[in-house]
């Protein structure tokens, strides 16, 4: 790619962080379902392969969606093997714990780097509930520690641990013999990450207590938006600066 759009791709992320999850929190941040379910195969691997494109420095991993692994290793091969070629990244993540073991191992013995995603998994927010922290209550905290442990005890390399309380993340943590990446779960975690655009201030006007908004980039872009229309209304853009002319004629030189 060169420089010249390398500079306004991803860049901005890529040179700051050591790992870009192309997450399928995108149904809801970029087409605005309301949940992660609708996302498709096919969209995972179009943005996948575009991050790809614009990233040099960073490792990356895209979310297999819901519905493409569940069912069998078998379907959730063909899924990962499809992201892995078609986009270029360097692993999958695949959400579920005991019962995804088997899953994983299958592919990580197939050469397909995975990481895990326990705690609070948004691909199964009908059979939570909702999006409440989990963890709070010693039944529910033993079965995600055990879903941990699975998980990373199957072969994935690394466990995104979400919205789980700290306690539980740290004896996770302690535990697994694998990085754990908390959102919404402590500073226990050996690695954290945040949605881009909650992050940056992106995505609606309610910040749920774990997102540190480190800019509001939707009112910039907001005010950008009403400026540029009130220049055009008022007839200042474009100015003569953004105007093509007729060249102006050349001098005739002596020679000539
Ligand atoms: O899709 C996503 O953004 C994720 C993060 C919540 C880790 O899976």
């Amino acid at each position: 790619m060169p420089d010249s759009v390398y500079r306004f791709g991803c860049p901005a992320l890529d040179e700051e962080v050591d790992l870009l999850l192309v997450g399928d929190s995108l149904a809801m941040v970029v087409y605005g379902f309301d949940s992660t379910l609708p996302v498709t195969l096919d969209m995972m691997i179009a943005h996948g392969a575009a991050v790809t494109r614009a990233t040099r420095h960073a490792a990356i991993v895209v979310d297999l969606p819901f519905g493409s692994y569940q069912a069998s290793p078998a379907d959730a091969f063909r899924a990962a093997a499809r992201v892995m070629a078609e986009t270029g990244c360097m692993a999958v993540k695949l959400e579920g714990g005991e019962e995804m073991a088997e899953t994983v191992a299958f592919l990580a013995r197939r050469g397909i780097p995975v990481m895990g995603h326990v705690g609070l998994t948004p691909q199964a927010v009908n059979e939570l509930g909702g999006y409440r922290s989990r963890g709070h209550e010693a039944g529910e905290r033993r079965k995600i520690l055990a879903d941990g442990v699975a998980i990373a005890d199957a072969g994935a390399f690394a466990l995104v641990v979400e919205g789980v309380n700290e306690g539980l993340a740290r004896e996770l943590t302690a535990t697994v013999a694998v990085p754990t990446i908390g959102i919404g779960a402590s500073p226990a975690c050996d690695g954290q990450i945040l949605v881009t655009d909650d992050m940056l201030g992106l995505f609606a006007d309610f910040t749920p207590k774990f997102v540190k908004r480190y800019r509001n980039l939707g009112d910039d872009i907001r005010d950008a938006a009403r400026d540029y229309a009130v220049d055009v209304r008022g007839g200042r853009f474009p100015a003569p600066e953004h105007t093509y002319t007729a060249p102006a004629k050349r001098a005739k030189t002596a020679a000539s």
